[in-house]
C-alpha cells in the first residue's frame, strides 16, 4: 500500500498554554483521522523570517484516550522554530507537518513501565504513559525532573491520571531548585524493585546520560533523543562507484567517498535536501534506496517495515554498495 504524503496541513483547532513557556497546540488534520502510535512525533515545516525551518514535536496525545492530536512545545532560550510557534500561532492557523515517526513507543509486554522525564521530555512520556494504562494492565511510574515547580508540564493530566488508576500508576516530581539535581542514588531508590520494567527516557543529554549510567538494569531501556549529538565525521577518499541523487525533479551523481552520508553527498552534489537533527532522531531527511543499499549509522525513527521497504535516514546512511541510487519523494 502506498505511505501517505510526507506532509500534510492541519488547522490549530486550539492552544492550551501549559506554563509560561510551553503550550499544547490541539490540531485538526485537514486529511481526517490521523494513524499514530503513542510516543511518536511528527516533523513541523515553518517559515521564520522567510527561511524554511524543521523540527520535531512529539504527540502529548495519546490515541487510546484523546479524540484530539496535540503536540506540545517547549520554549528554548534563543530558538528560532519554538519561539515563533509560541509567540505566533493563533487558533485557526494552518500548520505544514510531516506523517507521524518514531520508534520510542509501547512494546507488547505485561512488564511495568517506568518513566523518566526531564523538561520537555514528558511530552512523548505522557502519550506513553495513557496509552499503557488504557490498552494494558502494566503499571506505570514516572519520575519527572524540572528547574522548578513553575516549569513543571502536565500537572493537571498526571494527577488526572493517579486519580483514575490508583495502585498502578503514580508520578514523582524532582525539583533542581529544591533539590539540586538528580544525582545516581535517588534514580536506583526510585527504580527500587522495578529493575526489570521498561524505561522510557526522554530529556535533556545530561539527564539522559546520569539516569542511563544509574538505572540498575536489566530491563530493556527505551531512549528518544530531542537534541542533536557529536558532528559526523568528515568524509574519507574517493571510493569505485556513484552515488545516484534524485530529488524531486533534479538528478546528479557523484563518485562515492569513504563514510559519506547519503545526505552528504546530495549537497556534495549541488543539491539541497530538507534535514532537521543529523543525528538520527527526526526522519525529516528520509528517503527511498531503489538501486543499491546503504546502512544506518543511529536510527531512532523508522519503523522495520519503513527499513525493509528501502527508507533510509540519509543523514545516517553510509552506502554498502559501490553503486547507489537514493530518490526523496
Ligand atoms: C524526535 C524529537 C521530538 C521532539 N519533541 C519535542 C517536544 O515534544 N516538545 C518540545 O518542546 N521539543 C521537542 N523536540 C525539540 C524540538 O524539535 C526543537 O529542537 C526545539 O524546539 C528547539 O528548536 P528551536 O528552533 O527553537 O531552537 P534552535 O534554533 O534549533 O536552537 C537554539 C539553541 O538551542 C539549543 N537547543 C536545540 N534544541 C534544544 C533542546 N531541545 N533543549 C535545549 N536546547 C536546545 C541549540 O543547540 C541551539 O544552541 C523534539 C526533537 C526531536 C528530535
Ligand atoms: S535529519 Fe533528523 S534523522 Fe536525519
Amino acid at each position: 500500500m502506498p505511505r501517505p504524503p510526507l506532509f500534510q496541513r492541519a488547522r490549530v483547532a486550539r492552544i492550551v498554554r501549559e506554563t509560561a513557556d510551553a503550550a499544547t497546540f490541539v490540531l485538526t488534520p485537514d486529511g481526517g483521522p490521523f494513524t499514530y502510535r503513542a510516543g511518536q512525533f511528527c516533523t513541523f515545516r515553518v517559515a521564520v523570517d522567510g527561511v524554511e525551518l524543521l523540527r520535531s514535536y512529539s504527540m502529548s496525545s495519546a490515541p487510546e484516550t484523546d479524540g484530539e492530536l496535540m503536540t506540545t512545545v517547549k520554549r528554548v532560550p534563543t530558538g528560532r522554530v519554538s519561539n515563533w510557534l509560541l509567540d505566533n500561532v493563533t487558533e485557526g492557523d494552518s500548520l505544514e507537518l510531516t506523517r507521524p515517526f518514531g520508534v520510542f513507543c509501547l512494546r507488547d509486554t505485561d512488564a511495568p513501565l517506568l518513566g523518566f522525564a526531564g523538561g520537555s521530555g514528558i511530552t512523548p512520556i505522557l502519550s506513553l504513559a495513557k496509552s499503557a494504562l488504557a490498552s494494558t494492565s502494566r503499571t506505570v511510574r514516572l519520575l519527572c525532573a524540572d528547574r522548578s515547580p513553575d516549569a513543571a508540564l502536565f500537572e493537571a493530566a498526571l494527577a488526572g491520571l493517579a486519580a483514575r488508576h490508583p495502585g498502578r500508576f503514580s508520578y514523582t516530581r524532582h525539583y533542581d531548585s529544591a533539590a539540586g539535581f538528580l544525582d545516581p542514588a535517588a534514580i536506583k531508590d526510585f527504580v527500587a524493585g522495578d529493575g526489570a520494567a521498561d524505561t522510557y527516557l526522554c530529556g535533556p543529554d545530561p539527564f539522559m546520560d546520569l539516569v542511563e549510567t544509574a538505572l540498575p538494569g536489566p530491563g530493556k531501556v527505551f531512549v528518544e533523543r530531542f537534541g542533536g549529538t557529536a558532528p559526523l565525521p568528515e568524509p574519507g577518499d574517493d571510493l569505485e562507484g556513484t552515488v545516484t541523487i534524485r530529488l524531486g525533479r533534479k538528478k546528479a551523481s557523484v563518485p562515492r567517498k569513504d563514510g559519506e552520508t547519503l545526505l552528504q553527498s546530495a549537497r556534495r552534489a549541488g543539491l539541497a535536501p530538507p534535514f532537521s537533527c543529523e543525528a538520527g532522531n527526526c526522519a525529516t531527511c528520509m528517503a527511498v534506496v531503489t538501486d543499491g543499499s546503504a546502512t544506518m549509522r543511529v536510527n531512532d525513527a523508522l519503523e522495520d517495515d519503513e527499513v525493509a521497504e528501502g527508507y533510509v535516514l540519509t543523514c545516517q546512511a553510509v552506502p554498502d554498495t559501490p553503486d547507489i541510487t537514493v530518490v526523496w519523494e
